[in-house]
C-alpha cells in the first residue's frame, strides 16, 4: 500500500526534537512533600470515580518568572490554593496559556507520556502569542517528570484512564496597566481521569453554531489560551440547552467552512476511505491528537487531506452516503465518534464506523504500550 508523505508543520518539527531521558531531567523541580496528602479513603474514592478534571493529586510543579531572574524557584510543592492579589493581571486581561497531556500506566506498571516535545513546542507558541515568556523545552518536560514521579500512585490503571496533566502559565503581576506582565507563574497540576465524555467511546452530538466564533484571523486561535475556551462557553451552553454535547465553529467571514469544536479538532471520513480535516488556517488550534492521527493514517496508506470542508457539502455528503464517518479528537477526548450533526436548518445522523474505531485503537494502543511505537512518540517517565 502506498504511503502518503506527511510533511511536518513547524510545530511538529519543533516537537520532534529529541528530549533527554527522564532520569537526566529528574530533580530540576525538587520535591517539598505534602505534609497532609489525601487519606487512604479520599484516595480510594477519587480513584474509584475518575470523573475528568474533578479531583487533583497531592502535589503540583511550580516555577516563577521575572525579567531579572528568568524562570526560578522550580519545585514540586503541595497542591493547594494559589495566592494572588485581586490586581493580578490574569484576572483582568486573561494573559494565560495552558496545555493538555496525559500520563499513562502501562500493563507492567511503568508510567509514560505521549509526545511531550510537541506540547513543549506548543506552549512556546502559545506563550509567544500571549506575550508570556518562553519555557525551555527540557524544563517543561522536567516539570512533568518531577510532578508525575512525586504523584506516581495517582496514575490510574483502569482501561481508558490516565493522569490528565494540565501545565499552565499566567500573569501574576499586580498591575492594572495593560502590558506584558513582569511576573509570571507556571504550574503543572494533574487529575486522575477516565474519558472526557461520560459515555467513553460513544457517539456525541454536535451543534454547528452560527453567529459566534471562538477566534478570528490574526487572533489567538492557534494559541492554547484560556480566553478562546471562554469564548466557546456561551454557544456551548446554548447547544447544551438544545441537548447537544459540543459545538462546532465555522469560519468567521462566510460561516461556510468547518473550523473546530469547542476544545477538539474534527475529522471526516469519506465513503471512499479518504480522510479529511480542516486545514490549519492560522485560526484553529493545531491539536497534538490531530497531528498524530494525520501521521498515523498516512503511514497506513490512507489519504488524509487537510483542506477546507464546507458545511453544506458535509451535510449533503452525510445524506447521500458519500461521508461515512465524522469524529472529534483531542488529548482529553482522544477519538470520539460524532453521531449527530445539527444546525439551524439541518439535523443528520452519522454512523459510527471502522475508521474512527481503528484510529482510536491504534492511537491508544501506542499510548498504552500495547504495540510498538514506530513514531518515537512515547516517553517513559518512571
Ligand atoms: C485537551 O484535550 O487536553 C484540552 O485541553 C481540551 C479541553 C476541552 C479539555
Amino acid at each position: 500500500m502506498a504511503t502518503q508523505t506527511h510533511v511536518p508543520t513547524a510545530l511538529e518539527a519543533a516537537g520532534d526534537v529529541v528530549i533527554p531521558v527522564a532520569d537526566e531531567l529528574a530533580g530540576r523541580f525538587p520535591l517539598h512533600a505534602n505534609p497532609s496528602p489525601a487519606s487512604d479513603a479520599e484516595y480510594d474514592a477519587i480513584m474509584e470515580d475518575l470523573t475528568f478534571g474533578r479531583a487533583f493529586t497531592d502535589h503540583m510543579a511550580h516555577m516563577r518568572w521575572t525579567p531579572d531572574q528568568g524562570w526560578h524557584d522550580r519545585a514540586v510543592v503541595p497542591y493547594g490554593p494559589l495566592e494572588l492579589t485581586p490586581a493580578a493581571a490574569v484576572l483582568h486581561y486573561s494573559q494565560s496559556v495552558f496545555e493538555g497531556i496525559k500520563a499513562y500506566r502501562h500493563a507492567d506498571g511503568s508510567i509514560w507520556t505521549f509526545r511531550p516535545g510537541y506540547n513543549a513546542a506548543r506552549i512556546d507558541h502559545s506563550a509567544w502569542r500571549m506575550s508570556l515568556p518562553a519555557i525551555d523545552r527540557e524544563d517543561f518536560v522536567a516539570s512533568l517528570v518531577d510532578y508525575v514521579r512525586a504523584d506516581a500512585k495517582w496514575v490510574p490503571d483502569r482501561p481508558g484512564s490516565s493522569l490528565y496533566l494540565r501545565p499552565f502559565m499566567f500573569a501574576s503581576e499586580d498591575f492594572l496597566g495593560v502590558h506584558a506582565a513582569h511576573e509570571i507563574d507556571y504550574y503543572v497540576i494533574g487529575s486522575p481521569s477516565g474519558p472526557y465524555f461520560k459515555g467513553g467511546f460513544e457517539p456525541v452530538s454536535i451543534w454547528v453554531v452560527k453567529g459566534y466564533h471562538r477566534a478570528g484571523p490574526g487572533g489567538t486561535g492557534t494559541a492554547k489560551a484560556g480566553g478562546n475556551y471562554a469564548a466557546s462557553l456561551l454557544p456551548q451552553m446554548e447547544a447544551a440547552e438544545r441537548g447537544f454535547s459540543q459545538v462546532c465553529f465555522l469560519d468567521t467571514y462566510q460561516e461556510k467552512y468547518l473550523e473546530e469544536l469547542g476544545g477538539m479538532n474534527v475529522f471526516v471520513v469519506m465513503a471512499d476511505g479518504t480522510v479529511r480535516t480542516p486545514e490549519l488556517t492560522g485560526v484553529i488550534l493545531e491539536g497534538g491528537t490531530r497531528s498524530a492521527i494525520c501521521r498515523m493514517l498516512r503511514s497506513q496508506g490512507t489519504e488524509v487531506r487537510e483542506e477546507p470542508i464546507a458545511l453544506d457539502e458535509l451535510v449533503e455528503g452525510i445524506r447521500s452516503g458519500d461521508v461515512a464517518e465524522v469524529f472529534a479528537c483531542g488529548t482529553a477526548a482522544v477519538v470520539t465518534p460524532i453521531g449527530r450533526l445539527a444546525g439551524d436548518d439541518f439535523d443528520v445522523q452519522v454512523p459510527t464506523g471502522p475508521v474512527t474505531e481503528k484510529a482510536y485503537h491504534d492511537l491508544t494502543d501506542i499510548q498504552m504500550g500495547r504495540v510498538p511505537d514506530p513514531f518515537g512518540w512515547t516517553y517513559r517517565i518512571l
